[in-house]
């Protein structure tokens, strides 16, 4: 009896440490404690001894049971403690000469100058506001003073929807909302997206960004006007910047304005992005016609107010120096997360 539990503690010592696996660790289970198992058949060979000895080898089957038990449960944890850094190491280990996985997002361009504008607004006390992407006939046109067959509807190619409803052609499409919501004196800017029928090219697509703004007060002017757009635009590009004021027909505005700033693409000279001209109309902007006030329900003998539509989309690219407008909307990585926030 001693010679086998001396031989079977032998045996167990030498197949634990060569067990490479969880399937061999568990063969070993089966021959030393399964039913038909070699320290099981050992308790079998105790009922023919008797007295003290039955015992006393009762308690070594046990020891050595218990002991197999503890050997062969260490084994298990060693080898899932080996699997576990065998995994480690070859995660860790990496092909240098792959390209890098970008796990940095970037902000596109125009959330970039969008942040930038309504921080610059916000400190001049102007609140921020939302606005749909559809709206409708009377939003979007007449409660700007351009009525149904009124010419200025031919500038802005609009997609109509099969319920009479319309893609917004224009931030402007906000202001009698947001005149009644809050009423006089009123300070907001609303940035959003536009939708246009446009033959795309360089410098037009038929999706793009405006920033509108609106100040109704007592006693505004044009001097106002201009002041809040040279405030802003000197603040944006973070230099004075040159401009040019031409008039400009809006109907929702008298006297309107096209707010024109240098092409900063080619300094001037002329280039397909500001259409050889060397200037790049960015904010057309007025005095809110008398009738867009009425309309938004505040009185235009008392109050006044100037409005500006800014192309968020157009001062992008001349912030970043994109060349193509139609890069913005291409969803193409490699051309627009190199626009790290600033
Ligand atoms: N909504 C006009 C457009 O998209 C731009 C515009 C012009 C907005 C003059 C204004 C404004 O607020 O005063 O063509």
């Amino acid at each position: 009896m001693e010679e086998k539990i001396k031989e079977i503690r032998r045996r167990l010592d030498d197949a634990v440490t060569r067990a490479a696996d969880s399937d061999a660790i568990e063969q070993i289970r089966v021959s030393f404690l399964g039913k038909k198992g070699m320290v099981t058949d050992l308790l079998k060979d105790l009922k023919e001894v008797d007295g003290a000895a039955k015992k006393e080898f009762g308690m070594k089957i046990n020891l050595l049971k218990s002991e197999a038990e503890k050997r062969i449960a260490e084994r298990v944890d060693a080898l899932k403690q080996a699997e576990l850094e065998r995994r480690i190491e070859a995660a860790e280990s990496y092909d240098v000469t792959l390209p890098p996985a970008s796990a940095a997002g970037s902000y596109h361009p125009i959330t970039l100058v969008t942040r930038d504008l309504e921080q610059i607004f916000t400190s001049m006390g102007f609140t921020v506001e939302d606005y749909f992407e559809v709206t409708d006939d009377y939003n979007c046109f007449e409660a700007l003073n351009i009525p149904k067959h009124h010419p200025a509807r031919d500038m802005q190619d609009t997609y109509y929807l099969d319920n009479g409803q319309l893609l917004k052609t224009q931030t402007s499409a906000a202001q009698n909302t947001i005149m009644k919501k809050y009423g006089a004196p009123l300070r907001a800017i609303f940035p959003g997206r536009c939708f246009r029928n446009e033959a795309t090219d360089a410098c037009h697509e038929n999706t793009f960004f405006q920033m509108e703004g609106m100040m109704i007060d007592r006693d505004i002017s044009i001097s106002n006007l201009i002041y809040f757009m040279k405030t802003m635009l000197s603040k944006v590009f973070g230099r004075p910047i040159e401009v040019r004021l031409r008039p400009g027909f809006f109907p929702f505005v008298e006297p309107g304005f096209e707010l024109d700033i240098n092409c900063l693409i080619c300094g001037g000279k002329g280039c397909p992005s500001c259409k050889n001209s060397g200037w790049l109309e960015l904010c057309p902007c007025g005095m809110i016609h008398p009738n867009v006030l009425t309309a938004g329900g505040i009185d235009p003998e008392e109050y006044t107010g100037f409005a500006f539509g800014l192309g968020l989309t157009r001062l992008a690219m001349m912030r970043y120096g994109i060349k193509d407008i139609r890069d913005l909307n291409s969803g193409n990585l490699t051309a627009l997360s190199q626009f790290i926030s600033e």
